[in-house]
């Protein structure tokens, strides 16, 4: 196994999109960020050097990091961020896993702009891909252009301000449906040859919104999700979420000519008729072929934007690859069962007494079974507090097993008429965590609650994978909803997609050492904190398994 190493320099630099200059926060000056390619085995090394103005860390999105919990990248959890004019080298191994990952910065707002792929290809070359060898592979990239200084746009999140993104991008481009981006080949543009298979690596990076991704006139075979294969699933459109990544292949099959390749956002409820529907495209087209000069682009038929039902669908089509041989059975045995409403709630801007009607005097926070994740305000992580097994943890408080109380979570009445009338309750806020012993197997119930209008929630955990055995619409009924579970060959994914005014059961082994952020994708969730750490604690009286902190390991200074 080889040593990929990368130099990240992370600095501000100016785009000029939509008839302005933004001062955005980029690797090596690039949008999307460079790919780390592997062979799965490989080692990685990469020096960050912040040049930036934030403090920042990267978090290397889907990578197990086994026994390797320092690496993972959470501000204050795993490790002091990097402070502006320091550097820290992140070390970690790919072992295991094959497809698409991602790395992103894992501060909020800085994710929307410091991301990029991570590619695994497997140790015996691209012919023993369990689907045909593709001709080419070809990284997706679908994000978001913020007009608004993301900053302020974090901080106006976990303030109540709304806020929202200016285009939707493919691979860092507008396409051709924005002021000042004139034409097409402003747009990504791929060029097929007639008959060849192309991979694409599908990566949603956005802040803000799940998309539909579609090629007029082309279907996809989707062949792995977070980098675990798939069943080969053949669709016309794809549903992919903040977090998510999906291998699909294209056979270019179509009659030479030029298509649309168009990444819309979706959204439930209707979205208001004054906002633009944030919607991209770009171009694929044929090449070696005399194409009429009178050709016209065709446009695929997309979903409503307002139409979930697609997504519910995509997602609930998805099986893991039995023939794989890194395929691990489902454990049938369970021995903690959580249930987790997602929702919003409120807090008193400051005191302890405000009255709900009084909505200025309330902030809307997202919880989990009713509470809010508060940040812990330490000065030394959360990780490093853990290994020295120091009793310095008492901020913790335990994620409850259930949600207090039992309603109709999706019932459509629940729904309030607006954002700013919503009914939400009193909530509270705290360092939410749950312990396991290592090798427990745990049950999750994610129940989307009719407080979340307009979304599904891409729930993220790290460092570990989980198996996605049912989804249903409503509210879960275990009497009903166990007989549906596939214990055969569930998905196997990092982010697991929660139904819009739904629900999903998932199954992991909680089996790697460490302190693991358990987070909705969202970017605006994540601030309002819907947030949760599983702690996976191996057992030993005095301290961890856990190596040592890596060397050069940040500290913190007086953050
Ligand atoms: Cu991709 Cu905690 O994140």
């Amino acid at each position: 196994a080889a040593v990929v190493e990368h130099t990240f320099v992370v600095s501000q630099v100016k785009m000029s999109h939509l008839c302005n200059e933004t001062l955005v926060t980029l690797v090596n000056g690039q949008f999307p960020g460079p790919a780390i390619e592997v062979t799965e085995g490989d080692s990685v090394t990469v020096h960050v050097v912040n040049k930036s103005p934030y403090n920042l860390t990267i978090h290397w999105h889907g990578v197990k990091q086994r026994l390797n919990c320092w690496a993972d990248g959470v501000p204050m959890i795993t490790q002091c961020p990097i402070q502006p004019n320091h550097d820290f080298t992140y070390r970690f191994n790919v072992a295991g896993q094959e497809g698409t990952l991602w790395w992103h910065a894992h501060v909020a707002f800085l994710r929307a702009t410091v991301h990029g792929a991570i590619v695994i290809r497997p140790r015996r070359g691209a012919s023993s891909y369990p689907f045909p060898k593709p001709h080419k592979e070809i990284p997706i990239i679908i994000g978001e252009w913020w007009q608004m200084d993301l900053a302020q746009a974090d901080w106006g999140i976990a303030h109540g301000v709304d806020v929202y993104f200016s285009a939707s991008t493919i691979n860092g481009k507008l396409g051709d449906l924005y002021n000042c981006s004139g034409s097409i080949e402003d747009g990504y543009m791929l060029d097929v040859e007639p008959g060849k298979t192309y991979l694409l690596r599908i990566i949603n990076a956005a802040l803000f919104a799940e998309y539909y991704l579609k090629i007029a006139g082309h279907k996809f075979t989707v062949v792995a999700a977070d980098a675990n294969y798939v069943s080969p699933y053949t669709t016309d459109v794809i549903a992919i979420a903040p977090g998510e990544t999906m291998d699909a292949l294209v056979v270019a099959d179509a009659a030479p000519g030029r298509y649309y390749l168009v990444a819309l956002p979706n959204q439930s409820p209707k979205p208001d008729p004054q906002s633009p529907v944030l919607i991209t495209r770009g171009m694929v087209q044929y090449r070696g072929v005399q194409a009429p000069p009178s050709d016209i682009p065709v446009l695929p038929e997309m979903p409503d934007q307002d139409d979930l039902r697609a997504s519910f669908h995509f997602h609930r089509n998805l099986t893991s690859l039995l023939r794989h041989r890194q395929r691990t059975p489902v454990p049938t045995q369970v021995d903690e069962r959580l249930f987790i409403t997602l929702g919003l709630g409120t807090i008193c801007r400051r005191g302890q007494s405000c009255k709900r009607s009084q909505s200025n005097e309330t902030i809307t926070v997202a919880t989990m079974n009713n509470i809010s994740f508060e940040h812990p305000s330490v000065a030394t992580p959360l990780l490093e507090l853990h290994y020295h097994n120091t009793n310095r943890m008492g901020m913790l408080q335990a994620l409850p097993d259930k949600a207090p109380s039992v309603f109709n979570y999706t019932d459509p009445a629940l729904i309030p008429p607006g954002p700013k009338e919503a009914k939400l309750e009193p909530t509270s806020k705290a360092t939410l965590a749950r312990r396991f012993r290592q090798g427990t197997v745990v049950e999750v119930v994610f129940q989307g609650t009719a407080l979340l209008q307009s979304e599904s929630n891409p729930m993220h955990l790290h460092g570990h994978d989980v198996f996605v055995l049912a989804q249903g619409e409503g509210n879960y009924d275990a009497a009903r909803d166990v007989a549906r579970y596939n214990l055969v060959n569930p998905a196997i994914r990092n982010t697991v997609h929660v139904p819009r005014l739904g629900w999903v059961a998932i199954r992991f082994v909680a089996d790697n050492p460490g302190i693991w952020y358990m987070h909705c994708h969202f970017g605006f969730h994540l601030s309002m904190g819907m947030v949760a750490l599983f702690i996976v604690e191996d057992g030993l009286t005095a301290g961890t398994s856990l190596p040592a902190p890596p060397a050069g390991f940040p500290s913190c200074g007086h953050i």
